[in-house]
């Protein structure tokens, strides 16, 4: 596997690639890499003839106050998985690289109304960093196709939106979420948990799946959500938040619709854990 750190490099190895009529996939990361973000590969690998998986750890997407010099950086260990794992090519670039004049002052890509809604609320701007990486990578790499984990499936959405809106030719695929045997959404971010917090960590999943049964039981989705805000913080987490839109366009949901999502944010000790569950409201349900 080759590790490149320079756009230059980059681009001539994508340029040979390319010469050759190989078909290119993109697999963006932050790192600290877990089974999560090697089944993106794995996807990535059936999809095309090279993959290009990046790490960097993005400082656009960290508020002040969040765990950008916390969070894990495990490049030597990453770059172990992805080479078992059949990736060709780690791009692994500098701040200095993605932002030679710095990150404020920078272009951006924002994608209004959703990058402000759900974890967009609880974190300003988190989601403009987001779009802003991710469109410079797919600028970078120029990909057939890039592959993403519905783990975080706001990020998806708004990824996809960006990618319609400016007219990128990238097909957007999306992967589902990756468990431990619990049940907890792998994540870089479970590290920061104590041993009793770990044990306490499914019942964020167990919570959207109650949620899921009592909507498609015929729960209004608003009473639903007070319920699983309140089981959440019984069981010592303190939630952002809990709510169920529809998975089209992530619209809060009307009577009619079938096909809904519940997302939620929590926070427990010094992680903020994210997860969602899609889930069909049946017919007979009045809700
Ligand atoms: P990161 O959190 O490292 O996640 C990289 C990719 O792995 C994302 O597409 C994410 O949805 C996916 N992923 C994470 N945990 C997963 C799990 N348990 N199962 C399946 N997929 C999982 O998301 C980011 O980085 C960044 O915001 C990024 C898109 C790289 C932009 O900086």
């Amino acid at each position: 596997m080759l590790t490149l750190y320079d756009i230059p490099a980059l681009r001539t190895r994508l340029a040979d690639w390319r010469a050759a009529r190989l078909r290119i996939a993109l697999v963006p990361t932050m790192g600290n890499l877990h089974a999560g973000h090697i089944a993106l590969v794995e996807a990535a690998l059936v999809r095309a003839d090279r993959v290009v998986t990046t790490v960097f750890v993005n400082p656009l997407q960290f508020g002040a106050g969040e765990d950008l010099d916390a969070y894990p950086r495990t490049l030597a260990q990453d770059a172990e998985r992805l080479a078992a794992a059949g990736n060709h090519l780690l791009f692994a670039p500098s701040d200095a690289t993605m932002y030679p004049r710095g990150r404020d002052g920078h272009t951006v890509v924002d994608v209004p109304g959703l990058s402000a809604e759900l974890c967009g609320a609880s974190r300003p701007g988190h989601f403009r960093g987001v779009t802003t990486v991710v469109a410079k990578l797919f600028n970078m790499v120029q990909p057939d196709v890039a592959v993403f984990g519905q783990k975080d499936y706001q990020q998806l959405m708004l990824i996809r939106r960006m990618a319609a809106d400016l007219d990128m030719p990238i097909e957007i695929d999306g992967m589902p979420t990756v468990r431990e045997a619990d049940g907890l959404a792998m994540s870089s971010r479970n590290g920061y948990l104590t041993a009793a917090e770990r044990a306490r960590a499914p019942e964020l999943y167990r919570t959207l799946q109650r949620l899921a049964a009592a909507v498609t039981a015929g729960v209004e989705p608003a009473a639903a959500e007070r319920d699983a805000m309140r089981a959440l913080a019984d069981a010592s987490f303190t939630p952002d938040y809990v709510s169920v839109r529809r998975q089209a366009d992530l619209a809060l949901p009307g009577h009619a619709d079938r096909a809904l999502v519940v997302l939620a944010a929590a926070r427990l000790g010094r992680a903020r854990l994210i997860d969602n569950l899609e889930f069909e409201r049946g017919a007979t349900a009045t809700g």
